[in-house]
Parts: C-alpha cells; structure tokens; sequence
C-alpha cells in the first residue's frame, strides 16, 4: 500500500466521517484514536469502503509514531479532537513523535478563534498550523461538509485537492449537487488562522438565531391552536419558497414525526430545556466585546438560558397573568404575516453576522470575501438555506456593501414584508407569546433605519451624573461639551 495522503487524528463521529468521506474520493487516509473502539469502529467501516474500486486505502495505526510513520511529506494530520486543551496537547505529541516543520496539522474541532491564532503564533517554525472549521454534522462531514479553511497560505496550497474534493458542491444556480457530481464546492481558504473558526462561530451565532426564529414562528401558531402536524405542513410549504432552508425543512419533518413510544407528536414528549455547547454564546460576547449590535443572535442565546429556567417557568406560569387568547379574524393572514417576519428576521440575523465579520475581519487585518462566505454555506452546512444564493449575489452586486439590509434586492422585499413583520410581533405581544428573536430583529430593523435614536437624552443623562461630555448636533463632534448640571445658571464649557 502507498503511503497516506492525510491522517485523521481522532475517529469519533466528525473524524471517522471525515476520513470516509476522503477515502470515498479515492484519497488514502491513516487513521488513530486513543480509544480502540472508534479505532477499529472506523477501521471495518473504511476496510468495507476500501474494498470497492477506486476508493482510497485506509492505514489503521496503533499509535502516533505508525501514524506519522506511513504519511506522505509534507505529512498533514487533521484533528478531530474536542476543542481546548487537548488540541494543544495532541499537538505537542506529535511533535514528540517526530513531526517536522514542513507538516501540517489541521485543528478541525469547533475551536475557540483565538486559540487558532495562538496556535498559529506558537507553533511557527515548528509545523504549519492550519485551521478547518467543519459545518454539517455528521452527514455533512461523512458526504460533503462546508469547509472554512484558514491558516498558513503554503499549507492550502496541500490540503485544497483534498477539501475540494469532499466539500459539499453547488451548481451555478447554488442548488445542492450529489457526492460524486462536479460543481462549485463549499470550501474556501478565507485568511490567517484565526479567521476560518471566526468565520464558522459566527455561522453558529446564525444558526441559533435561525433556529430560535423558527421555534417562535411554530410558538405562536402551536397557541392559534394549530396541531404540530398543520404546523409541520405549514413549514414544509413555506420550504417551497424564499425560507427554503436546511434548518426549515428539518423542523418541517420534526414536526410531522410521532413519537414512537406514544404517538404522540414527537415534539411533545421533548422536554423544552435547550443545549448549548457555546459557540452561540461565544458570538454573542464577541459582539458585546466589539460593539456590533447583533441583538438576534444575543437574544437567542439568552432564549435557551431562559428554557433552562423550566422550574421557575412552571411555578411562574401559575402566578403571573396572561392574556386571554388572541383569535385572529383571518387565520391565513396570520400566516402569511409569520411568513414574512421569519424572513425579513432571517435577513436580520444575516446582517447582524455579516456586520460582525467585517468589523473583525478590519481589526485582524483579514483579507476576508463576502461572497466567498456566503457561497460556501450554500450547501453542506447547518444554515445553509437559498437565501445565501441571494447574499452571494448582493456582495457581487456590491463587495462595499455597509449592512446586507441595505441591499437593493433585500431591501425592496423586506419594505414588503414589514407590516407583516409587525403585525406578527403584535399579534405575539398581544397574546403573551414570547417572540425574542423576531422581536429584537424588528427592533434592529427600526433602529437602523432611525436617523434619530434616543441616544441624545442618554448622553446628556451621562453628562448630568458623570460629567461623561456630548457633542452637539450643531459642531463638529469632536468637539466635546459638558453642563454644569448643579449650578442655578447652568453653562457650558468646552473640554
Ligand atoms: C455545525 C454545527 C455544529 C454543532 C453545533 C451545535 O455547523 O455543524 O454548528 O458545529 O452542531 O456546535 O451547537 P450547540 O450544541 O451549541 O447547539
């Protein structure tokens, strides 16, 4: 047997995935895990695959020194390790085991952006350091993942083939291709190695919010009352449409699936506590920390927070009132306004992530691409949706766009769909719905297109307790002023 084109260092779901996937494509992969279990798990699977013409072979090692020991040069090693210490510590392994400077380890967990760029810094002259962000769970990993690669520029020039090849592929119009079909694939090399894993929380960040978006939509009309299956029916045909999306069209089938045990609904018997492993979280404390409002995804977060707070919610529920239901006169009407709040939200949430990236990607000097952004999560990844065709083409319309909402074409259709927008908000307040995210992206829509925000009494508030200055609308706002509150003839003086 040749020696391996890549090794994958960790064969738990993601890593095993991700070496079929390679083998699929005809690439030779040697594979370790600690635990003898995945190990030999991925080593029938790969053997089974390994059989069939034209697939690669698969190295099974026994420890890290057989692993490097049957690698091609440069050798390049994927990770598929839980983020944090432990990639530090598997990768000082491997550079005990005998791993030179021209090697190349690609971090493919959800790691913390920051810690890539210390990676990065740390391991300079030591192997190249390289950074895969992977979105798709474990299908899209095992048949064609998103991939947001970003690291030493040399480094990709290796890996490229070989993520080209299993990334998910879109065709021209960015519909999702078959395994084995040519297209464009969802794979980019985007900057230094921070950026990649930035890119990808910030995908996360959107996928909480869309998520949070959707679980609204179904809140408010599993009140109306309509059954998780009308409600199901309902998202599968908005799915048609301009929602179309992964996340829509999994909640579509979620919602029509009884539960086996009961038959039930199998949306009943979930308890109602959210998860989180935080990357969701991560977006919105970098937001916070940089000051770009990007409230949606915050509010998300804060919404699965608030689901864990199930006992206090249940003795609550007894104590605090609630309105009487709302019964709307015109069902349909209802319907078609959730329609247009979830979309104009989603464009939303879009312009709150997008924002973000580019007020990092100016402070980290990252030559990021929009469009390339948006054109790799067209497919493969969790919020892929047809949406991201259209964001594509707004940055391709305009690479200086300032805020997505902005856009011509978005701005047009969302002018459409605001009134529905509001009346679902008001039809969720009026009801005791709560509705966090449409709600706060509304809020966000507003605000940006306010000219005036209440900000004036604020600063002068801050100028009345703290003596924290303001500008005046009728200088230069450099100029900074405050007021002698306390005095009887109060003045002004110039700081
Ligand atoms: C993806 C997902 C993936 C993971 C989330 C789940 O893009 O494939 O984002 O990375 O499913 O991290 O996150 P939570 O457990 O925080 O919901």
């Amino acid at each position: 047997m040749s020696k391996s084109d890549i090794a994958l260092l960790g064969l738990g779901v993601m890593g095993k995935s991700l070496a079929l996937n390679l083998l699929d494509h005809g690439f030779n992969v040697a594979g370790f895990d600690i635990n003898s279990l995945n190990r030999d798990n991925a080593a029938k699977k790969a053997r089974e695959l390994s059989q069939q013409s034209g697939k690669g072979d698969f190295y099974n090692a026994s420890n890290l020194g057989e692993l490097l020991a049957n690698l091609a040069t440069p050798r390049v090693i994927a990770l598929s390790v839980p983020a944090g210490s432990i990639v530090d510590s598997v990768i000082d392994q491997l550079i005990a085991a005998g791993l030179e400077a021209q090697d190349i380890v690609i971090d493919t967990g959800n790691s913390l952006w920051t810690d890539s760029e210390r990676r990065e810094r740390n391991y300079q002259g030591k192997l190249r350091f390289f950074s895969t962000a992977v979105s798709g769970g474990e299908v899209g990993a095992r048949f064609g993942p998103s991939l947001m690669a970003s690291g030493d520029l040399s480094a990709w020039q290796v890996v490229k083939p070989m993520w080209q090849a299993i990334a998910a592929k879109v065709d021209q119009h960015g519909q999702p291709l078959g395994q084995f079909e040519s297209g464009e694939p969802c794979a980019a090399y985007l900057g230094p190695a921070g950026a990649g894993h930035y890119v990808k929380m910030v995908h996360n960040g959107i996928e909480y919010a869309d998520m949070q978006l959707i679980c609204e939509a179904y809140h408010v009309m599993s009140q109306l009352p309509l059954s998780a299956q009308q409600i199901g029916a309902t998202f599968a045909k908005w799915n048609q449409g301009v929602l179309s999306s992964y996340l829509l069209e999994i909640s579509a089938e979620i919602l029509q699936t009884s539960d086996p045990v009961t038959h039930q609904p199998f949306v009943d018997i979930v308890l109602d506590k959210a998860g989180q492993k935080g990357t969701g979280l991560w977006t919105a404390v970098n937001a916070l920390q940089v000051g770009v409002p990007a409230p949606t995804i915050a509010q998300a977060v804060f919404a699965r927070a608030q689901s864990g707070q199930k006992a206090l919610r249940v003795k609550a529920a007894d104590m605090l009132s609630k309105p009487s239901p709302l019964a709307p006169n015109d069902f349909d009407a209802l319907l078609d306004d959730l329609h247009d709040a979830l979309f104009s939200a989603k464009v939303a949430v879009y312009a709150q992530g997008f924002d973000l990236i580019k007020t990092t990607a100016h402070a980290e000097q990252w030559p990021l691409d929009f469009i390339a952004i948006a054109k790799i999560w067209r497919a493969g990844c969790i919020i892929r949706a047809q949406i991201l065709q259209d964001i594509s083409q707004a940055y391709q319309d305009d690479s200086q766009l300032e805020n997505l909402l902005l856009a011509p074409s978005f701005s047009a259709q969302i002018s459409g769909k605001a009134p529905g927008w509001r009346r679902a908000v008001a039809h969720a307040a009026l009801s005791g719905v709560p509705m966090p995210a449409i709600s706060s992206a509304l809020s966000y829509y507003d605000g940006l297109r306010s000219a005036v925000l209440p900000a004036n009494l604020l600063q002068a508030q801050r100028d009345y307790f703290g003596a924290h200055s303001y500008a005046r609308v009728d200088e230069p706002e450099h100029r900074r002023y405050h007021l002698t509150w306390s005095a009887s003839d109060k003045q002004q003086i110039e700081l």
